[in-house]
């Protein structure tokens, strides 16, 4: 593993769009068009973040904004973000970067005034669901063959804003 003495986040540029493309095309089955990608970060900048070390990026995240029933009170409107994919290069992993890109989308959430997150992840993508529980979200149903090979997910929520005073490493 590459031991990374420092990584910085910043808002997704276009320019950075091919380099995110490859992050996602390494980590994950899930996979988008340009246009995806470009149409999330028009509408949701800064819910669209990247993580550089050494010089390059090594990880995103982006979201959507989305009007609904709160996951909380099914019977209330709710404005949800929802983190629509992170991922983090293998050698940069386990250094708390998928987690500073978390806190800082929810951040990014909470100026466009949601009250609430959400996600989907698969039921064997431990890595992630330990990631969200540190977050203080909660598995709150099960989406059958959510995904095209069949596997289910778990949505998992939790209330916004982030409060800094929650971080406990
Ligand atoms: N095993 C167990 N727990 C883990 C692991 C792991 N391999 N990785 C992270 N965690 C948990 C731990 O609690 C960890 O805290 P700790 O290191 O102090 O124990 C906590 O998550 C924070 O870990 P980070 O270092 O912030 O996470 P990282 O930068 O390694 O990225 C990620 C985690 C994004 C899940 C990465 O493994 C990855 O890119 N995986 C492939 C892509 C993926 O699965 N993305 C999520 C799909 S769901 C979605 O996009 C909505
Ligand atoms: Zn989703």
């Amino acid at each position: 593993m590459t031991q990374v003495k420092s990584f910085q986040l910043r808002l997704f540029k276009a320019e950075d769009l091919d380099h995110v493309i490859k992050i996602n095309l390494t980590c994950l089955p899930e996979n988008y068009s340009p246009f995806f990608y470009l149409d999330l970060h028009e509408h949701y900048p800064r819910t669209f973040l990247v993580a550089e070390a050494d010089g390059q990026i090594v990880g995103y995240v982006m979201c959507r904004i989305e009007l609904g029933f709160s996951e909380f009170r099914r019977i209330e409107f709710a404005k949800k973000g929802h983190v629509v994919s992170i991922a983090v290069m293998p050698d940069y992993r386990r250094q708390g970067i998928a987690k500073t890109l978390m806190i800082e989308a929810m951040k990014g959430m909470e100026t466009y005034n949601a009250t609430e997150c959400f996600l989907e992840v698969r039921v064997t993508n431990q890595p992630a669901i330990n990631l969200y529980k540190k977050l203080g979200f909660q598995i709150i149903r099960i989406i059958k063959a959510y995904y095209h090979d069949g596997e289910d997910a778990y949505e998992m929520c939790r209330k916004l804003p982030y409060k800094e005073s929650e971080n406990c490493d």
